[in-house]
């Protein structure tokens, strides 16, 4: 039986060293390779490329893959970002990400993620006149004003960006000209709207402050703290809170097809507009078990009970009665690049801030008691993107409901590159999974209600599905 190579992470000519292809890239891969067939239910199917069949080869040879949560499906082809998960190496179009986070801005890293390369400086001020322009923000103004004061300013962001969506654009935009300037749109407007949503949480009269004329000549990170408290970028510590939040964009920018990525390309599948597909992206990074785990970690670690209670909480999340947000990762089996950046960048404005460190002392002592612990070490369990990002937020006085709205502004760049390359792949389609049903067959007799005796219902809380 033909041997099923490792499986190809991404469609890159790699250099032997490239970070882009696991531990074996550079056992080259005969060319022939994708002439290759495994043998399976008696039929030879192709081997698309190393390790990888396509589903319609496996539907011709009468198979079906049941793969809940897709952990194991190769959705599409993509050039943006590359993660080597066992190597902990993340890269943007074969940018490493401590590159990009050292030497680049985040206005340029949207630059690289959507129109696919780092700008010139004659392309950069192309760039920044275009995403910088003003918004129209005439519905998501009243979306946002709409709603009580204590609504999550995550739901708020959804509501503001669904708005746009409804007043401003339409679906089914073919036009690849329209696309962009749809995709430019958002990223225009994603700052202010994320703005608005914490000023609106936090009670400001005003939702949706002006930036002053010279604001077009600022850097993201600068415009967005100004647009949610002019006061963060002026007085002692203003350059470091702008420097942080520089790099946590770019942190976040894009992670290949995480959960809230998918979801995009799920919802651009239909050509529903940009928009709206972005307000639905939104909506799946809220979980806590996707960006809202930055607020879930903080609220963890208040309740671990200082440093002290360490070895306790450890032993109830190992006891299955905690989950360690803001730890493990469907892609990293080693330790996160992202929460490395963030760890030390965490220790330097906590400093700079004189910051409480209580929270930060707790977080590094989970981290150095679960590395060295078998449940965590056996389940390749490491910090991930989101362990320590909220330390930072909180120490520049952020709220944790506030934690995920910024994880969806930097992430706002990776969409819009991903829905671009979707929209201009030719092998798109509507997204429409299988099941496997395995409910009553039936046919089953309609009996009128007053001849019905009162059924077994199905719990609220668990359904009958057969476990597979
Ligand atoms: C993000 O995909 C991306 O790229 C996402 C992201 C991005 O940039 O877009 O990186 C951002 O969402 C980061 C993840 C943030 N979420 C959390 O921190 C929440 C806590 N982590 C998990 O719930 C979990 O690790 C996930 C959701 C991140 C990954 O889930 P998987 O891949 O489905 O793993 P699993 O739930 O099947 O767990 C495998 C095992 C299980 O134990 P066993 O059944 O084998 O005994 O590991 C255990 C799990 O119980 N486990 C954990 C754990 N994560 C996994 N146990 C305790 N604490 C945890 N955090």
């Amino acid at each position: 039986m033909q041997r099923v190579r490792t499986p190809l992470l991404v469609r890159a000519t790699p250099s032997p060293t490239s970070p882009l292809l696991p531990d074996t890239a550079h056992k080259r891969i005969p060319d022939d390779s994708h002439k290759r067939h495994v043998r399976v239910n008696g039929t030879d199917v192709p081997l698309h490329a190393p390790g990888v069949v396509r589903g319609s080869d496996l539907k011709a040879a009468g198979l079906r893959v049941y793969d809940p949560g897709l952990a194991n499906t190769l959705s599409c082809t993509s050039s943006i970002t590359a993660i080597d998960g066992n190597k902990g190496i993340l890269s943007h179009r074969g940018y490493r990400l401590e590159e990009l986070v050292q030497f680049t801005s985040y206005t340029e890293v949207a630059h690289l993620l959507v129109r696919g390369a780092l700008p010139s400086r004659k392309q950069f001020e192309i760039w920044t006149s275009l995403v910088h322009a003003a918004p129209s923000l005439t519905a998501a103004r009243a979306a946002v004003r709409a709603l009580p004061r204590d609504a999550h300013p995550m739901g708020a962001l959804v509501c503001a960006l669904a708005a746009t969506g409804a007043h401003e654009h339409s679906p089914m935009q073919d036009t690849v000209h329209s696309r962009e300037d749809s995709a430019v749109a958002v990223l225009r407007a994603m700052p202010a709207l994320a703005a608005a949503v914490l000023r609106h949480s936090r009670g400001a009269r005003t939702q949706f402050l002006r930036l002053p004329r010279e604001g077009v000549n600022w850097s993201a990170a600068r415009r967005f703290l100004y647009l949610v408290e002019p006061a963060l970028v002026s007085g002692s510590g203003a350059r470091a809170r702008v420097a942080a939040v520089d790099a946590l964009l770019i942190v976040h920018a894009d992670h290949e097809q995480n959960c809230s990525t998918a979801a995009l390309r799920h919802l651009a599948s239909s050509g529903v507009d940009v928009f709206s597909a972005v307000a639905g992206a939104t909506a799946a990074l809220y979980g806590p078990l996707h960006g809202g785990a930055s607020e879930a970690v903080v609220r963890m670690l208040g309740r671990v009970g200082g440093v002290d209670g360490v070895h306790t909480f450890i032993n109830r999340v190992k006891e299955g009665r905690e989950r360690l947000m803001g730890f493990g990762h469907r892609v990293y089996k080693n330790y996160d690049p992202r929460a490395r950046i963030i760890g030390a960048l965490v220790k330097d404005v906590i400093r700079e801030a004189r910051g409480n460190r209580v929270l930060l002392d707790v977080a590094q002592k989970i981290e150095e008691v679960a590395l060295k612990d078998e449940y965590f070490v056996r389940r390749k369990l490491f910090p991930n993107v989101d362990f320590y990002s909220g330390l930072v937020y909180l120490s520049m006085g952020f709220q944790p409901t506030a934690f995920p709205v910024m994880f969806a502004l930097g992430r706002c760049a990776g969409w819009i590159a991903h829905w671009l390359e979707f929209m201009d792949d030719s092998s798109k389609r509507i997204v429409r999974p299988h099941q496997i049903y395995v409910g009553e067959m039936g046919p089953r007799v309609v009996v009128p209600m007053g001849e019905r005796d009162d059924a077994e219902l199905l719990p609220w809380t668990k359904s009958r599905q057969a476990k597979l």
